[in-house]
This record gives structure tokens, C-alpha cells and sequence, in this order.
């Protein structure tokens, strides 16, 4: 089916996934998401896959959720629809996505970029959470996860202003974002990160992602036990039997993904 508000395409193993609605700084808009969870899935159940990037464009990852389509809402139909709620499909995607940001990355988008798995940014890239300026509070996790990754005061500072942003640098330190590179170069950047992760055993690439976001919700002695089990069921694997024979070797491994 064709989309409407993305652009997408593979490079190697890797998928690629561009938010396109220029006219409005890829704001997310129900449709727009309707079709980002749709391309993720059917990308986290292509064998051919085994990463993905999401990017916007050099002016905006995302503005934030569509506020002229959901000025109208109401209190009665956002709790029995629960609107937005869909946004969360994003987090049962289980091959590793990296959110590849340039410009504006604000309210949702900003959520959006932390529900992926790594961020990169260019240099001129901006986060921040401004619906409090709007009158509403962050939908997405702008009020959860943005503390888990920088912490209470600048978030509640980035929360309770919605005016204070970070700049790519400032997100780089707090350590909501991995690495800044010159804005035209950050897609490429992502891109050969992206490739490294989809050439390695894609299942145990899943395994990784799963544990470490476990350890968002248990307690440490049950997420370290969680760890150790998914460390044991990797020799049950030919990949793991492939990458220790491979070094005892001293050849390169090729994992076959089973
Ligand atoms: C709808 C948006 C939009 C948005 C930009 N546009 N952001 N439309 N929803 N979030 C549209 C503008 O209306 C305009 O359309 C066009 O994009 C270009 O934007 P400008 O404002 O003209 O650009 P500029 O002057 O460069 O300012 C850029 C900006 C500003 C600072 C990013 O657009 C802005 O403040 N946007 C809103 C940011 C925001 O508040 N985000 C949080 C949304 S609430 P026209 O047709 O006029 O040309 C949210 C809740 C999440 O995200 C909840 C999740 C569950």
C-alpha cells in the first residue's frame, strides 16, 4: 500500500524509515503513526531485517503530536479510545531502532526519538518538551523516560517550562543521546551503526535489547537473573557456537541467525 507520510527503504539489512509531512515539520499526526507502526512491524517480522533507522528531515525529526488535529478533542473520547495509545507499539518492536535526529525534536518527537533504542544527533538538532506552553502535559513519555535519562531536575526544568530545550551537545551530556555528528553526516552515521548491529546474530541482538529494557522494570536481582538465563540460552544457539569458534579460530564468525 502506498504511504502517505513515509518514506521507506532497505540498505542491506537495515531498514530505513523517513517521517515525510514537510509542510508541517512532521508533526505526528494519527495517520503518520498509523503507518509508522504498520512499516515497523512488518519490518520487525522481515527475516531480511535486522535493524532500523527512523529519521525526519534536516529541519525536523518531529514537532510533536498533530496539535491542530487534536485541539478539539475532548476529555470522554481520548480516555475511551485511549488516545494515542497506539503511539507505545513502537516499544513492542524487537529488533534494535535508532532515531537519527536533526532540528526540532519537541513534545513527541522528542518522545518518539526516546522510545527508540539509540539516538544520534546532529549538531543543530533540539530537544525538548513544550505542551505544558500548550496547556496539556507529555503523553508519550516525556515525563518518564526523559527523567531515566537525564535525570529529575533537567527534566522537570524541560517539563514544568516547556521552554528550556537541550541542545544536541547539552543531550549528548546528560546522556539522552549517544553521539552528535555534523547534520548531514548523522543519517550515515546511523546508518553504519545500524549495519554493524543487523550483521551480527539478529536473535541475540534481540536478546540484548530485551535485557536492557528489563532492567527499566524490575528489580535488580530479578533483572540480573533475567540476563543470566537469556546468557544461558544463547549456547543453545549455532550463532553462539558460530562467534566463540570463529575467535578460537581466529577467523570472522558468519552467523546464520538461529
Ligand atoms: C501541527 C505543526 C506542529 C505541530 C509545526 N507545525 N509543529 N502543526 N502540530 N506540533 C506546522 C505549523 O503550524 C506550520 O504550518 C508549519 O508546521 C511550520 O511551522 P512554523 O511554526 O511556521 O515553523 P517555525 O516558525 O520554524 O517554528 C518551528 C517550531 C514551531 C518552533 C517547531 O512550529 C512549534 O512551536 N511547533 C509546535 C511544537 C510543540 O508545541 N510540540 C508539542 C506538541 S504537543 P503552517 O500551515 O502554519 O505553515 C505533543 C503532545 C505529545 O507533542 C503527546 C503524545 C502522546
Amino acid at each position: 500500500p502506498k504511504l502517505e507520510y513515509l518514506l521507506t527503504e532497505t540498505r542491506g539489512r537495515v531498514a530505513l524509515v523517513t517521517l515525510h509531512r514537510p509542510k508541517a515539520l512532521n508533526a505526528l499526526c494519527n495517520g503518520l503513526f498509523v503507518e509508522l507502526n504498520q512499516v515497523l512491524k512488518d519490518f520487525d517480522n522481515n527475516k531480511d531485517i535486522g535493524s532500523i533507522v527512523i529519521t525526519g528531515s534536516e529541519r525536523a525529526f518531529a514537532a510533536g503530536a498533530d496539535i491542530k488535529e487534536m485541539k478539539d478533542r475532548q476529555f470522554i473520547e481520548n480516555y475511551v479510545e485511549d488516545f494515542l495509545g497506539h503511539w507505545t507499539q513502537i516499544t513492542k518492536i524487537r529488533k534494535p531502532i535508532i532515531a537519527a535526529v536533526n532540528g526540532f525534536a519537541l513534545g513527541g518527537g522528542c518522545e518518539l526519538a526516546m522510545m527508540c533504542d539509540i539516538i544520534y544527533a546532529g549538531d543543530k538538532a533540539v530537544f525538548g518538551q513544550p505542551e505544558i506552553k500548550l496547556g496539556t502535559i507529555p503523553g508519550a513519555g516525556g515525563t518518564q523516560r526523559l527523567v531515566k535519562a537525564v535525570g529529575k531536575s533537567k527534566a522537570m526544568e524541560m517539563c514544568l517550562t516547556g521552554s528550556v530545550n537541550l541542545t544536541a551537545q547539552e543531550a549528548e551530556a546528560a546522556g539522552l543521546v549517544s553521539k552528535v555528528y555534523p547534520a548531514e553526516q548523522v543519517l550515515d552515521e546511523a546508518i553504519k551503526t545500524a549495519s554493524k548491529i543487523a550483521n551480527l546474530s539478529t536473535p541475540v541482538v534481540q536478546m540484548v535489547k530485551d535485557a536492557i529494557n528489563q532492567s527499566f522494570e524490575m528489580p535488580l536481582q530479578a533483572g540480573l537473573t533475567f540476563e543470566r538465563r537469556l546468557f544461558h540460552s544463547t549456547f543453545a544457539s549455532n550463532d553462539q557456537k558460530e562467534g566463540m569458534g570463529a575467535f578460537a579460530e581466529k577467523r570472522k564468525p558468519n552467523f546464520t541467525n538461529n
